[in-house]
């Protein structure tokens, strides 16, 4: 089975159970042979040689003076395997002068990779519709990842990668200062703000991220997978609008 087919059956799967959880659903019939398989201790995968060649874990400075220095540092960072399967670092764009809204999520796709910029695939152009629906423009608001390399295959980062990255953006969203963040998708969330809680119960409801509101709420990508949360993203994005004292802007037909 291909990685990315199984990280991205982990994710639907996690996010399906969480939603008939949160719906109230108590029981659900699982086949024996399944919960034989998912009881058993998983063997462990060798890490292949030379995975970690060219990886050279090095301090990240906890002052950068400026986004710039962030950006420099990223392009030339191998602190993390990703270093090795990256086309160009995505460390971010748009308004960094204390915009209203800075969108974080999980980590660049091939079109980012390719292009070295965030959100620029299907799923950007939908974030990008999603921005505009709230009224603002791309270069209105700060958009940016937890990790700043593309995962080979589109994989979930993983653990240990965002913990690598995360000093960036931690360092980022303090020279920002966005007046608030959202925060797209169970990865990103779970990155951010380390809770187990999952994404359907956190989405909606005010969070914080180094003394910035950040409001949790599905990933474009989950959209485009299942439109009918559409509905629910718009309500989150509704609640960043009011929190900043903003109306949404007539639809446009
Ligand atoms: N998905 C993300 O989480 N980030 C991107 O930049 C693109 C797709």
């Amino acid at each position: 089975m291909a990685e990315t087919t199984f990280y991205n059956l982990v994710e639907n799967l996690e996010t399906y159970l969480e939603y008939q959880r949160d719906e109230g659903v108590q029981r659900l019939e699982v086949d024996r042979a399944v919960l034989t398989a998912l009881a058993k201790e998983p063997e462990a995968v060798p890490v292949p040689p030379g995975e970690l060649a060219g990886v050279e874990a090095a301090p990240i400075p906890s002052e950068f003076k400026s986004l710039e220095e962030i950006t420099a540092h990223v392009s030339a960072c191998r602190n993390c395997p990703l270093c090795q399967t990256r086309t160009n670092t995505v460390p971010g764009e748009g308004n960094a002068d204390a915009p209203d809204i800075m969108f974080i999520g999980e980590g660049p796709g091939a079109d980012e990779d390719a292009q070295g910029r965030p959100f620029v695939g299907k799923a950007g152009q939908l974030l990008t519709k999603m921005i505009d629906a709230m009224g603002y423009s791309r270069e209105e608001v700060f958009i940016a990842n937890v990790v700043k390399c593309r995962p080979p295959n589109n994989r979930t980062p993983l653990p240990e990668e965002m913990e690598a990255c995360l000093p960036y953006l931690w360092q980022q969203v303090g020279l920002i200062k966005p007046r608030v963040i959202v925060g797209l998708g169970a990865t990103a969330i779970k990155g951010l703000l380390g809770k187990t809680a999952g994404i359907t119960r956190l989405r909606g409801t005010w969070q914080e991220y180094g003394g910035i509101r950040l409001m949790p709420t599905f990933h474009p990508s989950y959209l485009l997978r299942d439109p009918s949360k559409k509905k629910e993203v718009w309500q989150d994005l509704q609640l960043v609008l009011k929190e900043l004292g903003k109306e949404p802007p007539p639809r446009k037909k």
